[in-house]
């Protein structure tokens, strides 16, 4: 079984400001420095609006501070006419290594598709940078029991033409919009047998190398009391943390989930 460290991703949303961010993160990074952090255990990152990030980027680079970073969102094109977009090459320039594409947030009020998500991990990739595509279902599906075959469906759709290799670099989130921001956790079955089901679709289409590689993480209310039971699923490899990861030392505990 590949060696897959978890990803503890911090999704701020549209919330701190560039004085607010330095903050958080250099609270974080003490946070992390007293408990003595072992990033080989568990990987820590911030995604912060993008006013941010040049902020968050002098902090990690200046102090070489044990975190990774990176956006909440790319533009499909590379460069022109856009007005308010931001392109994959500019993140790539503030040494972003991750970018959430395809949240339930995109998805619901900027009409993102699974197709144009596809299209933004191919644009965050040839960016040289990781992608952190998210997938989930809404409560209607969840209560009719059709989770499973419906999240495997985005799977299939957001992976469409990535190799394996692609695949095995990348982090699907998948976060039921039923248990974002509501304080509503899904069980840590719930999530394993949805994760789970992700890495057997990904082994399904691109093979071994690829399904033991990618990192699938589990997100929607996440928080240091529930992380442990959640990360103890064989196929949770982290989690994409929103409300929590507000609250520095509220999320050093999310990401010290392994030394308890
Ligand atoms: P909460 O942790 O606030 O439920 O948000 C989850 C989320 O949407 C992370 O991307």
């Amino acid at each position: 079984m590949a060696n897959r460290v978890p990803l503890m991703a911090g999704n701020w949303k549209m919330n701190l400001n560039h004085v607010e961010a330095a903050g958080v993160v250099q609270k974080l990074a003490w946070s992390l420095k007293d408990a003595k952090h072992d990033a080989s255990q568990s990987e820590a990152a911030v995604m912060v609006p993008f006013t941010d990030l040049r902020t968050v980027q002098t902090l990690v680079e200046g102090d070489k501070l044990p975190l990774t970073y990176g956006a909440q969102d790319v533009s499909l094109h590379a460069s022109g006419a856009y007005t308010g977009e931001i392109s994959a090459d500019m993140l790539a320039k503030l040494s972003c290594a991750y970018v959430v594409v395809g949240h339930s947030e995109r998805r619901d009020y900027h009409g993102e598709t699974d197709e144009i998500i596809n299209e933004k991990a191919k644009v965050v990739l040839a960016g040289g940078m990781i992608p952190i595509v998210c997938v989930g279902e809404k409560l209607d599906i969840r209560k009719a029991g059709e989770q499973v075959p419906f999240v495997l469906a985005q799977v299939d759709k957001v992976l469409a033409d990535l190799s394996a290799e692609q695949v095995a670099s990348l982090v699907i989130a998948y976060e039921p919009v039923w248990a974002i921001g509501t304080g509503e956790v899904a069980t840590p079955d719930d999530a394993q047998e949805v994760c789970g089901a992700i890495r057997a679709r990904v082994a399904e289409l691109l093979g071994a190398e690829a399904s033991d590689a990618v990192r699938i993480q589990y997100g929607g209310s996440v928080k240091s009391g529930n992380v442990v039971e959640l990360m103890a699923k064989p196929d949770v490899d982290g989690a994409l943390v929103g409300g929590a990861s507000l609250d520095p030392e509220e999320f050093a505990k999310i990401v010290l989930f392994y030394q308890r």
